[in-house]
């Protein structure tokens, strides 16, 4: 199963809801949403912070199962996929630069790229020279053999964006990816996503506080106390 192969909806959201319990405390993080994100679309999400914006974005990306309401990965319930499927979607299919970050810690900037690549079957070779390629493309190329704990905040946020595009996916969700970065960084990072959406090769999901970012989208939504509005 690919993304691509099929014409449905990258993404679907049917009165969705998620509710985090922690103890007896329960947290209405996002409800009864309803979302479709097109194939070739690039939206970009805002709103305050605490309003359920990453909540949304893992949702979208599988790492999140809903409370309640149905999510349709290509047309496809995520409740009756099986694990290996959703799995698959998640590895394959979509490139996830987390807020924070999530890089691993024993891994070399250059490794941590070439891991979903090493998911996927590519030779150790190939990897690093696509891996290092990506990092170059991010201005970091010089810092390709540094570890996480010696990478400035802004270099990891970049490490992050270029392990989430260097297997090429079909969906990209990005959460808050300029959060860390100067306007020059930001201006690349920007430009690298704008030019995937003007080539139609990946739909595009992207939570910012910036409204400069916003603009990068063909749409963007708001998302205020865990509601689309
Ligand atoms: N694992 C969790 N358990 C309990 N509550 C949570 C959990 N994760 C998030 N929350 C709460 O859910 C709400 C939404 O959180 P979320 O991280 O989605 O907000 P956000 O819009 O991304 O905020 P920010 O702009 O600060 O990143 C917040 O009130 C947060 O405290
Ligand atoms: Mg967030």
């Amino acid at each position: 199963m690919t993304l691509t192969a099929i014409s449905s909806p990258v993404i679907e959201l049917n009165c969705t809801s998620v509710i985090y319990r922690k103890g007896k405390e329960k947290v209405a993080a996002l409800s009864e949403v309803d979302f479709t994100l097109e194939r070739g679309e690039f939206v970009t999400v805002t709103g305050p912070s605490g309003a359920g914006k990453s909540t949304f974005l893992q949702l979208c990306g599988g790492i999140l199962s809903p409370t309640s309401g149905g999510v349709r990965f290509m047309g496809l319930d995520r409740g009756r996929m099986k694990d290996h499927d959703l799995a698959s979607v998640r590895n394959r299919e979509i490139g996830f630069v987390f807020q924070s970050f999530n890089l691993l810690d024993y891994l070399s900037a250059e490794e941590n790229v070439a891991l979903p690549l090493m998911l996927a079957g590519v030779a150790e070779a190939e990897r690093l020279e696509l891996a290092r390629h990506r990092l170059e493309s991010l201005g970091l190329g010089h810092r390709r053999g540094h570890y996480p704990g010696e990478l400035s905040g802004g270099e990891c946020q970049r490490v992050a964006i270029a392990r989430a595009l260097v297997t090429e996916p079909p969906l990209l969700i990005a959460d808050e990816p300029t959060g860390n970065l100067d306007h020059d960084s930001s201006s690349v990072v920007m430009e690298i996503f704008a030019s995937i959406h003007r080539e139609g090769t990946a739909s595009i999901l992207l939570v910012t506080h910036s409204p400069w970012v916003a603009g990068f989208g063909n749409r963007t939504i708001r998302i205020d106390s865990g509601r689309l509005v």
